[in-house]
């Protein structure tokens, strides 16, 4: 028996349900699939942390629906804040802000700031409008494994752990949103990702993208390894589209960009857009890494892409898949 549920008004009302009893809904985003709980209920957010094996230090992104949550959940949202609220909600933009009372410890993992998002998907934001409250979710997929961007991904890697997914098909932006921290002067975005660094600039001005210190990350998405497939992955760079002069893989998959510039034996080449559009490529890049990941290949080998726009996120994510952070 699967419980994997299309998103019918039905459907949703179950869904409501189901987190108000404390329970966890998997649904979808315009960004990637979330794994839902009751961002009020201590007990629910820590059967997520269960269920996705994910260290308790890592915090949550709480999901809301009406602006006047933004109040509720977090202290002195300030210029910028507004600005981008305004601005991009609903929409692909995660907001850090110092968190108020009514969030627990477990949700932000001991933070004094918690971060918020208004999703742009008509799935996610009936369902927190059927539950009544604030949903707290990650990306439903085991810690550090790639993010699912179908309900298929989602039942695959956890389906039997949670009590329903809402199916509502293919996310269309395909990575997860932009998470930028606010509660300093200076904005630092810690996690590129849907919305692109040229987009929040044209509103706030000049932001810092963090460069990361990996030793201590800020933001565990920062973590060296994360968005992994379990094949190994490797980054082609310009000069270097041959096989290594070491023992050949038996097995070799291509991730390209708009083309596979090299005739290698590759058992099986995925494209992310053959007419080189960076937002048709991010909407692509989970769905054919679990492709690859999938076909029992030896090692992925994986084209760069120009780091603009929507670049940006799908480098990070093909960075900390291959382990290779050194090149940042
Ligand atoms: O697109 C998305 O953001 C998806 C969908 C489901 O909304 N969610 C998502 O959640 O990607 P997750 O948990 O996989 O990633 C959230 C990131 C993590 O890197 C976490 O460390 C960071 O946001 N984060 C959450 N709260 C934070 C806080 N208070 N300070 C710094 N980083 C925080
Ligand atoms: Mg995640």
């Amino acid at each position: 028996m699967t419980n994997v549920v299309k998103a019918t008004p039905k459907a949703l009302q179950d869904a409501g349900d189901i987190i108000r009893k404390g329970g966890l809904v998997a649904f979808p985003t315009e960004t990637v699939y979330g794994l839902g709980a009751d961002a009020l209920n201590p007990q629910a957010v820590a059967r997520i942390f269960e269920v996705k094996n994910r260290p308790r230090f890592d915090p949550l992104i709480v999901h809301i629906a009406d602006f006047f949550e933004v109040e509720h959940l977090c202290h002195s949202p300030n210029k910028k804040a507004e600005k981008l609220i305004e601005r991009f909600w609903p929409g692909p933009l995660t907001i850090i802000l110092p968190k108020s009372k009514v969030v627990s410890d477990i949700v932000t993992a001991g933070l004094s700031t918690v971060a918020i998002r208004m999703p742009a998907h008509p799935v996610a934001l009936n369902l927190i409008k059927e539950a009544g409250a604030p949903i707290a979710a990650p990306s439903a997929n085991p810690f550090g494994y790639l993010s699912p961007t179908t309900a298929g991904h989602v039942r695959e890697q956890i389906g039997e752990k949670v009590d329903m997914i809402l199916d509502g098909g293919k996310c269309p932006i395909g990575v997860e949103s932009t998470v930028i921290d606010l509660t300093e002067a200076e904005p630092l975005i810690l996690r590129p990702g849907g919305l692109s660094l040229e987009e929040v600039e044209a509103v706030i001005g000049k932001v810092k993208l963090s460069t990361t210190d990996y030793s201590k990350p800020r933001s565990p998405g920062q973590l060296p390894r994360h968005y992994s497939p379990r094949t190994p992955i490797k980054i082609l760079k310009e000069a270097e589209f041959e096989f290594p002069n070491v023992e050949i893989p038996k097995k070799v998959g291509l991730l390209a960009f708009m083309h596979p510039k090299e005739k290698l034996p590759y058992e099986v080449v995925e494209v992310l857009s053959s007419r080189g559009d960076l937002r048709e490529a991010a909407a692509n890049f989970f769905t054919q890494l679990h492709r690859l990941d999938a076909a029992g290949l030896d090692i992925i080998y994986a084209e760069s892409v120009p780091e603009v726009g929507l670049g940006r996120a799908i480098m990070d994510r093909l960075r900390r898949a291959s382990g290779d952070v050194k090149q940042y």
